[in-house]
């Protein structure tokens, strides 16, 4: 079988670090598939794009077919099955939500071209740079010859987080939980639901049995996971995003196990009640290649009134790229 292509933005930061050693040694597509990695990066950071790519040699991985260091979007897209967009403009100090938007519009746009220009037909995006879900619906925006549920972005970092916290509380182990969903955006508004989550076989929830707990501690803490590490670590999360994006492309590559459902965001199809086209996290099952929306859940007053604020943040956020004109 021929290695497959896959293309790491922002390869020379640091969940670029963290994530390209993973992909090379099998955790993305499983022990029996080469790889051929395509790194982009700004022409600054090249150099350091290098050097990573030097000692991704120097692990001799067997999976590893090639590897190439580029800062022309068109060369890095060129060919692509697999497209993980890590690299995006942070917040500095001072800058308002909308010069945010407008300078990853900046980075999404040409990307999300090159994608269409190039990629391979079975091109499959995850968006990790943030705001993620819009900057993947800028992306999509710019690629119209590329089906449009292609485009994703992620939220499993928020999944795993929420895994964890409820394991601690339920004294379980997280591989005891089973059908957890983030819904949203990937921002503080998110909203991990535990109401059809089971554990063992029982019903989340229910063990738990104290609504309090879920609004002022569990729902919080997971939802500003990433500005608490942000203030311990003095950086962003970067092994756990890294790891969380293994987890998003391993399992829309390979499948979801059987009896369980993870979160992604991704074009949403009006299921729940989400706008149809908003990039949205959503409860998902994968096979052969393809995600589904777990359908037929039943959505109580607590869980309705999180999801819709958490949607109405992304309709915000869609309306002010559209009215900076970026797609
Ligand atoms: P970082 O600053 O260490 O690295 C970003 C890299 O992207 C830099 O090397 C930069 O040169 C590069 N870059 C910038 N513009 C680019 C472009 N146009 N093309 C190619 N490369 C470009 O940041 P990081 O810690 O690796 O985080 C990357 C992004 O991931 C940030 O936006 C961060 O907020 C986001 N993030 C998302 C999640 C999530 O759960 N969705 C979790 C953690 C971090
Ligand atoms: C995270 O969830 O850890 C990140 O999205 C935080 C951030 O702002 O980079």
């Amino acid at each position: 079988m021929a290695p497959v292509n896959v293309t790491v933005t922002g390869a020379a930061g640091q969940i670029g670090y963290a994530l390209l050693f993973r992909i090379a040694s099998g955790a993305l597509l499983g022990p029996d598939t080469k790889v051929n990695l395509r790194l982009l990066e700004i022409p600054a950071a090249v150099k350091a794009a290098e050097g990573t790519a030097m000692e991704l040699d120097d692990c001799a991985f067997p999976l590893l077919a090639g590897i190439e260091v580029t800062d022309d979007a068109k060369k890095a897209f060129d060919g692509a099955n697999v497209a993980l967009l890590v690299g995006a403009r942070p917040r500095t100090k001072g800058m308002e939500r909308g010069d945010l938007l407008e300078a990853n519009g900046g980075i999404f746009k040409p990307q999300g071209e090159a994608i269409n220009a190039g990629a391979a037909s079975d091109i499959k995006v995850l968006v990790v740079g943030n705001p993620a879900n819009t900057n993947a619906l800028i992306a999509q925006q710019h690629a119209p010859d590329v089906p449009a549920g292609r485009f994703t972005a992620m939220t499993r970092l928020d999944h795993n987080r929420a895994l964890s916290q409820l394991a601690t509380k339920l004294g379980v182990t997280v591989e005891d939980i089973k059908k957890l969903t983030i819904w949203g955006n990937h921002s503080a508004t998110q909203y991990p639901d535990v109401f059809h989550a089971e554990v063992n076989g029982k019903n989340a929830a229910e063990l738990v049995n104290d609504e309090a707990w879920l609004a002022d501690s569990f729902i919080p803490t997971v939802a500003k996971r990433g500005a608490a590490i942000i203030e311990a670590r003095g950086a962003s999360s970067a092994a756990s995003a890294a790891n969380a994006a293994i987890d998003h492309v391993h399992d829309w590559v390979l499948g979801t196990p059987a009896g369980d459902w993870t979160s992604m965001a991704i074009p949403s199809d009006g299921s729940y009640g989400v706008p149809e086209g908003i990039i949205s996290s959503f409860p998902v099952t994968c096979a052969d290649g393809e995600y589904s929306i777990v359908q037929g859940l039943e959505v109580n007053e607590f869980s309705r009134a999180r999801i819709d604020a958490s949607v109405a943040e992304l309709v915000e956020e869609r309306d002010a790229v559209k009215g900076l004109g970026l797609i």
